[in-house]
């Protein structure tokens, strides 16, 4: 994987020089941390501190302006007052510096939108590129260069951070170090007037002392292109992700701390998964992972062993196992032939394989050798609950030594050990060398299921987009005349033509003006049927006595005819009736629903879910991103418990899956295809053992036929 330094983003991360505008020489300044940072962590390249009332800073030569330095300027990091900072960016791009980093606070995270928007375009008129506003600067291993107000003596590793919170940015270099967890980057992207997480990403995947990347959102703008970047990019290094706003008053908190339109986030969680970017619960959490994906193996199959000394605990990490999606080793034979004769006779060789409160280092160390040689043993989680029998200084040799030989020959070890002193000192000593020590099943197990769903993702072959033919002319024409009406929705007739010129599959219905044409159509299209009124005056049809259902014969079609105009008179009196729709009578059926709108985060998103009247209710729905390929319509499909419905329960017959996704596929073509619409919503798709029937369709129109989704969160 090549680097260019001078085209992209290198010089931001291998920066020749740097520039402090609005250093101090008061050590409580930002100014000041920031230009001591750059000088304590080693930084090789010219550093020039910007400061009109000083000659001289921290014993580097100080400019009044960046106009008087007098060599070329990579990166200037820019921490003068908010009313300062249009004066500093346009002498920093007359200067031609590549890329600024502004710190200062006090711009779109304020509501102060044409003031970040005016400063971004001044740095464009010199062509340089903008990190920031409202950030803490910016950590690069490869440069030594830590120019951040955050801590000192960054441990350089394979993790690079890309954050839009700066204070969690700065704890997580802190938290790190502490950890013994190396860094290849750290970058604060604030208010991401200018450079975002999808460009930062493109470049560090491509960097090589770069083996992970954990991504902190808060919001999401440019989503599209963001998606397409993950996709990418995950396929290459793992991406764990932690998005704040999980709860509707996150939302709202994290939409005012950056200044960001925090999406949906049932829609963030999908299309995280669709990316194959792995969602983190807890900062801790991905903290975890990215150890265990820096310093671990990928596990080559799909069973995982549990060594323990306690039953308890084992239990523990087996119900973690569950919940993560961890498959557990029950090769009996095998195991008991691997353990058995490492153990007392009162130990257990089934998994979770029991050495007993009794074991020594030496038992661990056997059967840390013995799971090694299993083949069909992915990954191991090694567990003790502390005891007086195994001595500390036998142990932790034992663990990092184990350790190692599975790193060797790439096969996952974590450990998780509980006690008290005696067991935290060998915690901390094997954090301090990489060893992945952790003192909670829960969260060893977790990062074992991190690893699985990376390598399964990884497995997964790169699959074309489905994009159906659909007949865009026809839909264009009906959009355009309900336009031209002024509406901004489709009558349920013109929803039916959208749908039928888009393929998907309608009951059978035709329109009739008289009796003898309801007969005429009633048996063309089979009985039994259903009536209903024509009318755009009235809504609730059923109200009005406008629906008939059920009907069997030739006389029921009759009388449900005459009713059906008789009650409209009666209770519509002013509505003008356009007809009288017979319809095919569609049996029940697994009730789904499926739909399609533009995500003002991501653009065109599709969904699907269990439907009928409780959708709000269940929230049983998946999203992913247009567009999307057979695997990925299958698996948002899966992820909903209207799947179950669909493989049939007790002795049903299965549905038409492949229909269903069939109804996805065009349902998004068509949102994908036609600008004018916003939203499509099919609520109830009844889908059957064979074939499927959108009952009822409610198309939306977009406020103008030519805005592009994507534009519309610009
Ligand atoms: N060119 C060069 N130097 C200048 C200019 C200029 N145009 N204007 C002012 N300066 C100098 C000042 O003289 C001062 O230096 P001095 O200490 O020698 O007098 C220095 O720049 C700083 O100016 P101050 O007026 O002292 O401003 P202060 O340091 O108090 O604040 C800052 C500036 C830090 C940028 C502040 O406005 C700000 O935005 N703070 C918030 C930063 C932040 O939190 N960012 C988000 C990070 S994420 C997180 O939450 C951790």
């Amino acid at each position: 994987m090549g680097e260019n330094l001078s085209s992209g983003l290198g010089h931001l991360f291998e920066p020749r020089s740097v520039a402090v505008v609005g250093a101090s020489e008061r050590p409580e300044k930002i100014g000041y941390k920031v230009l001591a940072n750059i000088i304590a962590d080693g930084y090789r390249g010219r550093v020039y501190p910007v400061n009109p009332r000083h000659r001289e800073i921290l014993g580097l030569r100080c400019y009044g302006s960046v106009d008087d330095v007098p060599g070329e300027v990579d990166l200037a990091v820019i921490v003068v007052p908010a009313e300062q900072v249009p004066g500093a960016v346009r002498a920093c791009a007359s200067k031609g510096v590549g890329f600024l980093a502004i710190i200062t606070s006090g711009f779109s995270e304020v509501g102060r939108i044409d003031e970040e928007r005016r400063v971004l375009s001044l740095a464009r008129e010199g062509g340089a590129r903008v990190l920031g506003p409202n950030i803490f600067g910016i950590y690069s291993a490869r440069a030594s260069l830590n120019a951040t107000f955050g801590p000192g003596g960054v441990r350089s590793g394979g993790v690079a951070i890309v954050t839009q919170s700066g204070a969690l940015g700065v704890a997580m270099m802190g938290k790190t170090a502490l950890e013994g967890m190396g860094l290849s980057a750290v970058v604060s992207v604030g208010n991401k007037a200018d450079l975002d997480e999808a460009e930062l990403v493109e470049h560090l995947v491509r960097q090589e002392d770069t083996r992970i990347i954990l991504l902190y959102i808060e919001g999401v703008r440019r989503g599209e292109r963001l998606v397409e970047t993950l996709e990418r990019a995950s396929r290459a290094k793992p991406i764990v992700v932690i998005k704040s706003g999980r709860s509707r008053r996150g939302a709202a908190a994290a939409a005012s701390h950056t200044g960001s339109l925090a999406g949906s986030d049932e829609v963030f969680e999908c299309i995280m998964k669709q990316c194959g970017v792995m969602r983190a619960e807890t900062v801790d959490e991905a903290l975890a992972w990215c150890k265990v994906f820096d310093v671990a193996g990928r596990p080559q199959s799909e069973d995982t062993l549990i060594i323990t000394n306690g039953g308890g605990i084992g239990v523990l990490a087996t119900d973690a196992c569950e919940r993560y999606g961890v498959r557990l080793s029950d090769d009996l034979p095998a195991l008991r032939e691997a353990f058995s004769p490492l153990m007392p006779s009162f130990g257990s060789p089934r998994n979770p394989v029991d050495l007993t409160g009794q074991a020594s280092a030496d038992h661990y160390r056997r059967a840390f050798d013995a799971a090694l040689d299993m083949a069909g043993v992915g990954a191991v989680v090694s567990l003790y609950c502390e005891t007086a029998v195994l001595v500390s200084s036998e142990f932790t040799p034992v663990l990092e030594g184990a350790f190692r030989r599975y790193r060797e020959r790439g096969k996952p070890l974590v450990f998780c050990l509980f006690g008290g002193r005696s067991t935290e000192e060998i915690v901390q000593v094997l954090r301090s060398r990489d060893v992945p020590v952790f003192t909670e099943p829960y969260k060893a197990v977790s990062c074992v299921g991190a690893l699985y769903r990376y390598v399964r993702g990884l497995a997964a072959p790169v699959e074309e987009p489905v994009r159906p033919d659909i007949r865009v002319d026809r839909i264009e024409e009906t959009v355009g005349a309900a336009r031209a009406d002024g509406r901004r929705f489709l009558y349920a007739l013109e929803a039916r033509r959208v749908m039928e010129a888009a393929g998907v599959p309608m009951p059978k219905s035709s329109t009739a003006w008289s009796v003898e044409e309801a007969v005429a159509s009633a048996k063309r299209i089979g009985l039994p049927v259903a009536m209903k009124v024509v009318s755009r005056d009235i809504l609730h049809k059923s109200d009005v006595g406008g629906v008939a259902l059920d009907l069997e014969s030739e006389r029921e079609v009759v009388e449900a005819y005459e009713a059906i105009l008789h009650n409209c008179r009666a209770r519509a009196p002013r509505a003008v009736v356009e007809g009288v729709e017979v319809m095919e009578m569609v049996p029940p059926g697994v009730e789904l629903i499926v739909g399609a709108r533009r995500d003002p985060s991501f653009g065109p998103v599709v969904m699907v879910g269990l439907g009928g009247i409780y959708v709000e209710v269940l929230r049983d729905v998946s999203f992913r991103a247009l567009p999307i390929g057979r695997r990925q319509a299958l698996s948002m499909i899966k992820d909903t418990k209207a799947y179950t419905l669909l493989l049939g329960v007790r002795g049903e017959e299965r549905r038409d899956i492949e229909g269903v996704m069939n109804v996805v596929f065009r349902v998004g073509e068509v949102l994908r295809r036609c600008p004018g619409i916003s939203d499509i919503e099919v609520n109830p798709l009844r889908v059957y053992p064979r074939g499927s029937r959108a009952v009822d369709v409610r198309i939306l129109l977009s406020e103008s036929s030519t805005k592009e989704g994507s534009d519309a969160h610009e």
